[in-house]
């Protein structure tokens, strides 16, 4: 029996409103706020621009804050005076690039609702699930005329490309981001109707290999057998990643790996998961991965290295004899606590220039990085998140882990000292990255509910 429910004063005010917020998050998704590609900058600016209007129609005080790349939106709300707490909620209004756009189904940048689900990119990733909390935080201020805790809005439009002006903006504005919680919907639920908190997130290292061997490319026949092939040197370095159980044979790599709490596994094994239907989802003929853990364990709790891209030779039509001078490979590994991304980098680079072999020079370059996260699941803040969930749901939230990465979430607890709650509305095969990016309807609607719960709930708590 659950006990939670949404305020009614609240629930009534967003289902009366519900239209307007579908038709301004419809609004937010047709601008193609991609943040990856310069050609979008304005795009970028646009949808900061929006976004700052929509929060200050709220009863916001908002602007945006200049970076060296696309503008933050800073948001704040401090009715409640300097006794009461403070939330922040975070989120992201750029999005990734929309290709291949041919797969869409509708346009990217024309949402569309099919069978309960809203289709655009950026719907779930994360313009929804950001706005949820916006059009909550409106419902709050235009019933009550109050909120019942401080609240800041921070919005980046960096996410996507590795929020690499965000740590900065941070330290230099620590005291006016100072906070009791900061509250992030950027994840998935684990399943249809099945409220999650989610409990940890990977980090990441992600560097770039380039081998050179020749001047130029050469011809394969006249040089071929007497010259060392960077495609081949590369594609050794590579294969001395792992050992045969999986496992990253990199020396020191699982040095700093910490065991996982036996009660947050203990959750994990309580979740129902099919190996199977998974497997049949992705479509590949056998999984694989690293030997004695779970698919979830493995997705959730274990650290890898990948290769994300490879780029030598000639790919065009065709045959054409040739050597190619370099070969180049984009790897990532997906960190868990306490592994630090700088550390992993020169680990890799010392791994890379033991196996090189001679003939040719192997450097690495480091990309970008972000730390592994592990919650509390305790305190206020927490608990205040499985009462929202519970009252929007009816139903009692899980505890899930996440693969993914959202690197800022270390820096918040970091540089601000709050913990952080993070309450996802995706769903699994939402296409977050790829062509019919979806968001359910059900979840943005009981998304908003959620959160407009949640911020009450938390006064009380706190
Ligand atoms: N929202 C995602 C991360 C995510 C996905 C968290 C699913 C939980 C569940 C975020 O926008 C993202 O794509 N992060 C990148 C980070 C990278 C660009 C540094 C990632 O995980 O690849
Ligand atoms: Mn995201
Ligand atoms: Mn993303």
């Amino acid at each position: 029996m659950t006990t939670a429910s949404v305020p009614a004063d609240l629930d009534a005010h967003l289902k009366a409103n519900y239209s307007n917020a579908l038709d301004e998050l419809f609004a937010f998704l047709r601008i193609p706020s991609v943040s990856a590609r310069s050609e979008h900058a304005a795009d970028c600016r646009s949808a900061a621009t929006w976004l700052s209007d929509r929060l200050t129609h709220a009863g916001f005080t908002s602007a945006l804050m200049e970076t060296p790349g696309h503008p933050i939106v800073l948001a704040e709300w401090r009715g409640a005076g300097a006794e009461a707490p403070t939330l922040l909620i975070y989120g992201h209004y750029d999005v990734q690039p929309a290709e291949p756009l041919e797969l869409w189904t509708s346009p990217a940048f024309e949402p569309q609702v099919r069978d309960g689900r809203i289709y655009a990119r950026g719907s779930v990733d994360d313009k929804g699930q950001l706005y949820l909390h916006v059009k909550a935080l409106e419902a709050h201020l235009a019933v009550r005329g109050t909120l019942p805790v401080n609240v800041i809005v921070l919005a980046e439009g960096e996410e996507e490309v590795g929020s690499e002006n965000l740590e900065q903006f941070l330290e230099a504005n620590r005291e006016r981001l100072r906070c009791d919680g900061v509250v992030i919907s950027d994840s998935t639920m684990f399943a249809p109707g099945t409220p999650s908190i989610l409990s940890s997130l990977r980090g990441l290292a992600y560097v770039e290999i380039n081998v050179r061997g020749s001047n130029s490319d050469l011809h394969s026949g006249m040089y071929g057998g007497a010259v060392v092939n960077p495609a081949m040197a590369l594609a050794q370095i590579l294969s001395t990643m792992h050992d045969a159980q999986g496992r990253v044979a990199i020396d020191g790599f699982y040095d700093d790996v910490k065991a996982w709490p036996e009660h947050v596994r203990e959750q994990m094994r309580t979740l129902p998961f099919n190996e199977e239907e998974f497997r049949h989802e992705v479509g590949s003929p056998a999984l694989g991965g690293e030997a004695g853990y779970s698919v979830l364990e493995r997705l959730w709790t274990r650290p890898t290295c990948e290769v994300n891209g490879l780029l030598s030779g000639y790919t065009g039509e065709g045959a054409k004899t040739v050597l190619p001078a370099v070969a180049m490979a984009k790897v990532s590994c997906r960190l868990v606590p306490d592994q630090d991304p700088r550390v992993v980098e020169k680990l890799i680079a010392a791994h890379v220039a033991r196996v090189a072999p001679p003939g040719v020079i192997a450097t690495v370059t480091a990309l970008h990085g972000g730390r592994p996260w592990r919650a509390e699941l305790s305190g206020p803040l927490h608990e205040a998140g499985v009462f929202a969930l519970e009252a929007a749901f009816g139903k009692t939230p899980v505890v899930t882990g996440e693969g993914g990465s959202i690197p800022v979430v270390g820096d918040f607890e970091r540089i601000l000292g709050a913990p952080v709650l993070l309450m996802g509305f995706g769903l699994p095969g939402e296409n977050a990255h790829a062509p019919d990016e979806w968001i359910s309807e059900e979840n943005f609607r009981q998304g908003m509910r959620a959160a407009a719960t949640l911020i009450d709930q938390y006064a009380v708590n706190r």
